[in-house]
This record gives structure tokens, sequence and C-alpha cells, in this order.
């Protein structure tokens, strides 16, 4: 198909708490989409160019977790704002279309709601990080807690334990709220997901939406 050269690309992000499927929808969205003759790029956060992976590193080791929640904010939005220089930024503006596993709603979910750091620091860390760039789409997928950490236990090669601290689903239920209660804010740009479907309904769903809003 014959596209024109001055038109960017779309950019969709899929949000979501443990098992609830983003990475296995964003390829599969990938997929379709280049099946469809768009050139696609598929990225996640943390990480998506050299130097933001490296700070994934140092986030997921829990290296920048002993500053508090307030670093760990910042560092999420120093790699975001590399790999939106370095990769998203130019990728849309060629016409690509990008796909992204996790973006800002899981700093506002994550370090916003779950770790307490104020909205207001939110807000400023995405003015100077994002430069106005917002998703066109963005799919929040929804699964309730146990299941969603039973499915994740299942994937990692665990038994699927038949109860789960209670802690861990309480912080998990104000993850899923968080990203809930994002989605009633922005209903232009967020969509939810039921993400306890089985994967081939879910994709269907997903792909509803893209045929629907975007021009795919
Ligand atoms: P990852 O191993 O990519 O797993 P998944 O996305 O499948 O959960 O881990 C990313 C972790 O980083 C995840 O626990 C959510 C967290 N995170 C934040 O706390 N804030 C953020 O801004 C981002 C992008 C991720």
């Amino acid at each position: 198909m014959q596209r024109s050269a001055a038109e960017t690309g779309k950019f969709i992000t899929f949000e979501g708490g443990e098992g609830a499927g983003k990475s296995t929808q964003a390829g599969i969205l990938a997929n379709r989409l280049t099946r469809a003759g768009r050139k696609v790029f598929a990225t996640r956060e943390p990480g998506g160019s050299a130097a933001a992976e490296e700070v994934r590193e140092a986030l997921l080791t829990g290296k920048v977790w002993e500053f508090g929640p307030f670093a760990e904010a910042l560092m999420f939005s120093v790699a975001r704002a590399d790999h939106i220089d370095k990769a998203i930024g130019r990728a849309l503006a060629e016409g690509t279309w990008v796909i992204c596993d996790r973006f800002y709603d899981s700093t506002r979910a994550y370090q916003g709601v779950t770790a307490g750091v104020p909205r207001e620091l939110i807000n400023a860390l995405e003015r100077l990080t994002l430069e106005g760039l917002r998703p066109d789409i963005t799919f929040i997928l929804d699964i309730p807690v146990e299941a969603g950490l039973a499915r994740a236990a299942e994937r990692r090669g665990g038994t699927v334990p038949d109860r789960f601290e209670r802690q861990e689903v309480l912080l998990h239920e104000r993850i899923r709220r968080a990203f809930l209660d994002i989605a009633e804010e922005e209903p232009d740009r967020c969509v939810v997901a039921d993400a306890s479907q089985p994967e081939a309904m879910v994709a269907e769903d997903v792909w509803e939406v893209v045929l629907q809003r975007l021009n795919p």
C-alpha cells in the first residue's frame, strides 16, 4: 500500500498489572499491523534505548529503590526521556507505528499511587519528559488480581499457589485500581480490555478498537 511520506506514525501503549498479558498482546498487535502494511517498532519500558536499558538494569535489580520512590520516579522518567528522544520520537516522525509495553501510566500507578510520590511531582515529570507526546491509544489490560498473580506464577514455571500473601494481593489491588482510575480520567485515550478472557479474544477486542479509532 502506498503511504504518504509526511504521515506520522501512531503510538499505542499497553498497561496493566502482573499476569495481564501485556507483552503477548503487544506482540500480536505488532504482527497484525505489520501484516496490514505498517512499519512497526515494538518496544518496552523501562528500556527501549541503549541508555534506558542500562537504567532498566539499575531499576529492576533494586539499586535505585534504596534512594526511595522519588528517585525511582526520576529514573523511570530519565529512561523515558531517552527512549523518546532516541527511539520513539524518531520512529513516529518517519511514519512508523510504535507499540510500547508500559509507558508513563506505569509511573503514575507504581511510583505515584502505590509508592506515594505526590501527583504534582508525577505531573511535573510527565511535562518535562514527554513534551506533549501522548499515546493515541492506551490499552489497560484488566484482570482480577488473584487470576493475574496465578498466571504470572505459572508462567515463571512455579506451581499455582492457592493462596497469595494478603499484603501482596492488596498491593496489586491498588495497582489495578490505579490503572482503572487513569482509564476513567482519560476515556478518549484509554481503553480497558478484559484480560481475563482467552488471549485470542483479548487480541480481537484490541484489534477492533485499533480499527475503529486509527486507520491501520
Ligand atoms: P518487567 O520485568 O518489564 O515486567 P512486566 O512489565 O511484565 O511487569 O518489569 C517492569 C517493572 O517495572 C514492573 O514491576 C513495573 C515497574 N515499572 C514502574 O514501577 N514504573 C514505571 O514507570 C515502569 C515503566 C515500570
